[in-house]
């Protein structure tokens, strides 16, 4: 069976169990501060878990992108390594959200795997959650009698929390799982040794496919379990699994998923992908791990991509430049590959994986573009590393030490990407070993760091009032009156923050590229800041630093209305802003990212090159125009997404949008959003855009300015040439007269030169003249006005005339001392001096320092009334 007939048959099938097909959501996480990537399908319907989400259908199932890169399993470091474990893979999952339970979550994951995809009953086994007492839980008695009607009961399998009971997190929805396992040895292994005993034992070939869950608790922050209101359902199956499982490969990577991206690996290096005994065959051991971890990695950095994260520095940004590093560093070690590789994969997994991922054509050259781009500057820093590592053997070696220094270790790990098992190779080669307990405390405090840098510690909602729905009221107002239904205590990277939720609240939650509003809550007692706005599970958050402290009381919720006004004159302008690059660069322009905040709006988006100085004089001027049209708001508070599609509003890959949205209208101008908008677009005053930059390969920045910060910073440049003005005396043409300026600077610069050379000659003549020949050394001691370079011009050409030459020139210019000190060769050699160590010890009186070779010195210094005594310690030296 085809990959894609596996994906197709797990759909139908829950199809016909009524379920809702849902395309994949996103797996970049947008606007959810507790995770950057999914990383199982039931992330997206979290809210409904915990009761703040309407269930529009209780049946769900779909196939979902994942990503996981630190786990149970799942460390970056361990992928490629087995055969089994990905970092963005595919979980086919199907919900019951107060519907359906045990019974038939479990008889139809039976019925799919037995009968419609025909896999051997006896090839399954399935855990069942054995209690724990801590907990006080007893064994799941429910889940083994469903199972009975199914599977042998010697293939049921007891096991314990750690496997067997799924917690979302530290805290919130969980409960007992059954996970069912298969067993694809061969049938001479199986008769070897039951596959009983391999299950949750690392097997390669004895493997979980599908996790069912049965979501009935909550966990609370002190660790209790409260049951939950409703019961649900969660299964998520590793879709690779199943089509090793069902394609009876040994692993997923020798599966037509990843086959395609093998072969054209294989076709790159000109190495090949063999199965072997890998414990016996090092070398084609490592190359089978390299080629794995590249065709694995590859499609987590695409689809991060396509769903609108690029590369970057922080956040998930730098998680997916970690990943695709990781895969450079493969290829280069072990694939031997010296040039940028991984792009190349992106056609075939577009071919492989577009029709159920449209986005994989759609976006295709953009991704391509943006990882050639990031592999090219990621060699440079590999071949830096390299000379790094040599430079720092060198050094070792030249001390006669005999370990490389953890943090250098670290240092090559942590900035060049380089894995110690190549830092210690090549430290071989040196005949050095690493201080790997040095490394690995640099790593320790590290990842101690970042984890106090994440680490939110929560506690649980108190609730104070019922309430279900905390209404967005903030389109129409700014203010209104609220009480508090529930809050909770937080520390964020060790500060405490309390988050309150209203019964109903004005303040716009951060979300679609705008921040969260600010303001206060007040009443007659007290006033309390709120810090920002956020959404969190579909719930409306209010940050605040103190709790009230009557928390029952009603409060007057005020927004700060200014920042408000231009947060939304600058959201407005960034759909018009949208329209006007699609018109004049055209229709590849698809947003990527923004940013709308009270000061600034920032826009990144795809197109190939430099948006130039005329173009973005005739967007602005563009925008501008529809300003001043003043074309009024239409706002749609709720279409259908297919027929908001229809009117011309565009749906960016990696949003989740529900079935029924919310549409923005100015004019020609249609996008999906649940930002804050002017009434019309004449209210944004003006928009001046101040910069254009390039974010990555194939994604371009517009930065401007709206409203009254535009008013400023034009009223800031008038300002300035009006300075200018009067300072060239309010000249006809202002630039012609800086021209003149600059022009008449040049000549006065090229009269200054002769006049210097001239000064030189009459001065070099002077100084002959002027040396005194004593115990056998022409000696001059002199103070000129003169530049540096010119008095080293001097001192060579002196050099080249007079023998038994020693000179010492103290020089003034610009109100800054040099001392230059010439010799002859013969004198470094007769009378032992050091023009170095002179420089040295007779800069002090100018109140600097300097140094150069044994004949000629220079040294520089801010006290030219210290040339005197410097000239006198020359004089001392030679006996005048
Ligand atoms: N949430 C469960 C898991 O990730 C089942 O989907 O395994």
């Amino acid at each position: 069976m085809k990959s894609s007939d596996i994906r197709k048959a797990f759909l139908e099938f829950f199809k016909s169990k009524e379920h809702d097909v849902q395309a994949s959501g996103p797996m970049v996480m947008k606007d959810d501060p507790t995770l950057m990537f999914t990383n199982a399908g039931m992330n997206h319907f979290k809210d409904v878990f915990l009761g703040h989400g309407d269930i529009k259908f209780p049946r769900v199932a779909n196939s979902q992108k994942c990503l996981r890169v630190s786990g149970k399993h799942n460390d970056l470091d361990e992928v490629g390594v087995d055969t089994y474990h990905h970092t963005m893979f595919e979980m086919l999952g199907n919900w019951s959200f107060g519907d359906y339970f045990k019974d038939d979550a479990i008889s139809w994951a039976g019925e799919l795997l037995t009968e419609v995809y025909k896999i051997d009953k006896n090839d399954l086994y399935v855990t069942v959650f054995e209690g724990d007492k801590e907990d006080g839980l007893s064994v799941d008695q429910e889940a083994i009698d469903i199972w009975k009607k199914h599977i042998d009961e010697n293939r049921i399998i007891l096991a314990s929390k750690k496997d067997n009971f799924w917690e979302m997190g530290d805290i919130g929805p969980c409960g007992p799982c059954s996970e069912i396992h298969v067993d694809i040895r061969s049938e001479e292994d199986k008769a070897k040794k039951s596959g009983k005993e391999l299950v949750n034992a690392d097997h390669p070939q004895v493997i979980e496919i599908w996790n069912l869950v049965f979501m009935q608790f909550n966990r609370m922050a002190d660790g209790k379990l409260v049951p939950l209101p409703a019961k649900h359902v969660d299964t998520g199956m590793g879709f690779e699994r199943l089509a090793a499982v069902l394609q009876k490969k040994q692993s997923n990577y020798d599966t037509d998923i990843f086959e395609p991206l093998i072969n054209k690996l294989e076709t790159i290096s000109g190495l090949r992908y063999r199965i072997v005994d890998e414990s016996e065959h090092k070398q084609q051991r490592d190359i089978n791990i390299a080629l794995r971890v590249v065709a694995d990695h590859v499609r987590a950095i695409a689809f991060s991509i396509t769903d609108g994260q690029l590369p970057s520095n922080t956040g998930a940004g730098y998680v997916i430049r970690r990943i695709l590093r990781r895969a450079v560093r493969y290829g280069y070690q072990t694939l031997n590959l010296k040039e940028p590789f991984i792009h190349r994969l992106v056609p075939v997994m577009a071919k492989q994986m577009g029709d159920y991922f449209p986005e994989l054509n759609s976006q295709k050259e953009l991704v391509q573009k943006v990882i050639k781009e990031e592999e090219i500057s990621f060699f440079r820093t590999l071949e830096q590393g390299l000379k790094k590592i040599d430079q720092l053997c060198i050094r070792v070696n030249n001390d006669k030490g005999t370990e490389v220094a953890g943090q250098d270790v670290f240092e090559l790990y942590d900035t060049y990407g380089f894995p110690v098992d190549l830092t210690e190779l090549i430290a071989k080669d040196y005949g050095l070993t690493l201080d790997m307990s040095g490394f690995n405390n640099c790593l320790k405090e590290q990842k101690d760091r970042s984890r106090q840098a994440t680490t939110v510690e929560a506690g649980d909602w108190i609730e104070l009032k019922e309430d279900d729905i905390e209404e967005f009221v903030g389109y129409e107002h700014t203010e209104t009156n609220v009480y508090i239904t529930k809050y909770r205590r937080v520390v964020v990277k060790g500060e405490e923050r309390f988050q309150l939720v209203f019964n109903l609240t004005p303040f716009y939650p951060e979300g679609g590229g705008q921040v969260g509003d600010t303001g206060v809550i007040e009443n007659d007692q007290e006033t309390i800041a709120i810090l920002t706005t956020k959404k969190e599970n579909n719930q409306i958050i209010h940050i605040t630093d103190t709790l009230p402290s009557n928390l029952e009381a009603k409060f007057k919720a005020i927004v700060d209305g200014e920042k408000r006004r231009l947060s939304t004159s600058n959201h407005t302008a960034t759909h018009l802003l949208h329209e006007a690059l699609r018109e004049l660069l055209g229709t590849h322009v698809e947003q990527k990212g923004s940013l709308v905040s009270p000061k600034h709006l920032r826009f990144d988006f795809s197109h190939f090159e430099k948006v130039s100085a005329e173009q973005l004089l005739e967007i602005e001027n563009m925008v501008n125009a529809k300003i001043r049209q003043n074309i009024p708001l239409e706002e749609f508070k709720r279409m259908p997404l297919e027929d908001a599609k229809e009117m011309g509003a565009m749906a960016l890959f990696g949003e989740k949008y529900a079935d029924v949205v919310r549409v923005i209208k100015f004019g020609s101008s249609v996008e999906l959003c649940g930002g804050t908008h002017v009434r019309a677009t004449g209210d944004i005053g003006m928009i001046k855009i101040v910069g254009e930059s390039a974010v990555a390969a194939g994604v371009r920045r517009i930065e401007a300015i709206t409203s009254d910060s535009a008013f400023a910073y034009i009223n800031e440049q008038l300002e300035t040439v009006n300075q200018l003005n009067a300072l060239l005396k309010n000249p006809k043409d202002i630039v012609r007269a800086i021209e003149d300026l600059q022009e008449q600077n040049k000549q006065l610069q090229k009269e200054i030169e002769v006049l210097n050379r001239k000064q030189a000659g009459n001065a070099k003549g002077d100084l002959k003249a002027s040396a005194k020949e004593i115990n056998g050394v022409n000696f001059i001691a002199s103070k000129l006005t003169m530049d540096a370079k010119s008095v080293k011009d001097l001192a060579f050409q002196l050099k080249n005339e007079i023998d038994n030459l020693f000179m010492v020139i103290g020089a003034e210019d610009k109100g800054k001392a040099t001392l230059t000190i010439m010799l002859s060769d013969n004198l470094v050699e007769d009378k032992g001096w050091n023009a170095g160590e002179l420089i040295r010890s007779w800069s002090k009186h100018i109140q600097g320092g300097g140094g150069g070779q044994a004949f000629f010195a220079t040294a520089g210094g801010k006290n030219p009334a210290g040339i005197d005594a410097a000239l006198e310690e020359a004089k001392t030296l030679v006996g005048a």
